[in-house]
Parts: C-alpha cells; sequence; structure tokens
C-alpha cells in the first residue's frame, strides 16, 4: 500500500506536528561541487553539509540501483549527478548515498521500495541517480530525502531541494543551502549536489 498524505484539516494539523517533531537542524552549509552532466562547477566551500529530519517514511533495506524510474511511472525524468567530499574537499570513494522520495503525485510508497535505493561513489566520490522530480504534500515543497554513510564519518541525513518552487517559501523545513542546482535538458532535468561530511 503507498501512503498518500490525506489533504483534510486533521491530516495537514497532523504533517505540521510531524514536521515540528523533526525540524531541520539550524545550522548552515553552502554544499558545492565540480562539473558533471555539463553543469557548470561550483567551488567545494568545505562546509560540511547540514542534517535534515528524516521524517517518517524512511525505510531500511533499500535496492542497490542508480535508477529509481520503473514501467509506467509518471512524471519529470531528473538526473541528479554530485559528490561526496571531505571538508578538505576530497572525494569520498565508497560512500553509501540512500535515496528516497515521493512521486510525482506527492505519495511514498511504503509497502516497497519504488522510489527508493542505495549506490556507493566511485573512486572519484561521484554519484549518479536518475529519478522524477517528487511532487508536494501538504506541509512540504519538492525534497528528495538521502543518507550518506561513508567509514569514519557520522552518518548525514538531509534532504534537497529545487530551485525556484513556490513552496519553498512555506516550507518550514526548506534550507536553501540545500537547493540543487537544476536546468531542463529536453524533456527532463539534470541537477548537481555536492555532500560535503564533517
Ligand atoms: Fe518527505
Amino acid at each position: 500500500m503507498r501512503c498518500r498524505p490525506r489533504h483534510t484539516r486533521a491530516a495537514v494539523l497532523g504533517a505540521a506536528l510531524l514536521l515540528a517533531g523533526c525540524g531541520a537542524a539550524p545550522h548552515k552549509t553552502a554544499a558545492t561541487s565540480t562539473a558533471t552532466a555539463g553543469q557548470p562547477a561550483p567551488r567545494c566551500s568545505g562546509r560540511p553539509t547540514i542534517a535534515e529530519t528524516e521524517g517518517p517514511y524512511f525505510k531500511a533495506g533499500s535496492p542497490a540501483r542508480t535508477s529509481l524510474l520503473q514501467t509506467g511511472m509518471r512524471g519529470t525524468r531528473l538526473v541528479l549527478t554530485g559528490r561526496v567530499l571531505t571538508t578538505r574537499c576530497a572525494p569520498v570513494a565508497g560512500a553509501l548515498l540512500d535515496f528516497w522520495q515521493a512521486d510525482a503525485s506527492g505519495s511514498y510508497d511504503n509497502s516497497g521500495y519504488r522510489l527508493r535505493g542505495h549506490q556507493l561513489t566511485d573512486a572519484g566520490g561521484r554519484f549518479r541517480l536518475t529519478t522524477v522530480v517528487p511532487g508536494e504534500y501538504p506541509g512540504r515543497t519538492q525534497h528528495i530525502h538521502v543518507k550518506v554513510r561513508a567509514p569514519g564519518k557520522p552518518e548525514l541525513t538531509t534532504q534537497l531541494y529545487l530551485p525556484g518552487e513556490p513552496g519553498n517559501e512555506q516550507d518550514a523545513i526548506f534550507d536553501p543551502s540545500l537547493l540543487m542546482q537544476v536546468r531542463d535538458a529536453g524533456s527532463g532535468k539534470v541537477a548537481t549536489f555536492d555532500f560535503v561530511l564533517g
């Protein structure tokens, strides 16, 4: 069964309480990167990527895969590339990234693993995720959840956002340091984001 938050007042209040119960960490960062997928290359600031709430829909045991696309899946295709870096801007090879997100309608799959998957960075610390642009759901702007694990580093749980979305400013968890760089590419979008592990 897939879980889609209901658009009732009670559901919105419930969502607000959930969000209030797991608010974003207040510290800021500016994760930045190298060129990937034809995107411009922001510099690495070396400041750790901020942590944000895991939220209610994380599910352990996601499959290893770099594409979350499945036959019949609706939505705008999104290819996200980037790197996992140290605070000295060195690449972290073999870091595990575990992604999960809502579908284009704002629904999470809480019984299976639709739009959930993990992968490891390559020798250059790089990753590549093919997915769809997530939809909004009550109380939340569009976002992609991720956990990043690397040996000798504390686990990072955070969320990524799309620039220019009207919902960003209404979302109490949204943080501009977690914006992906996004541009249109054909009928889809390409995005970049580098994680810096503290
Ligand atoms: Fe979420």
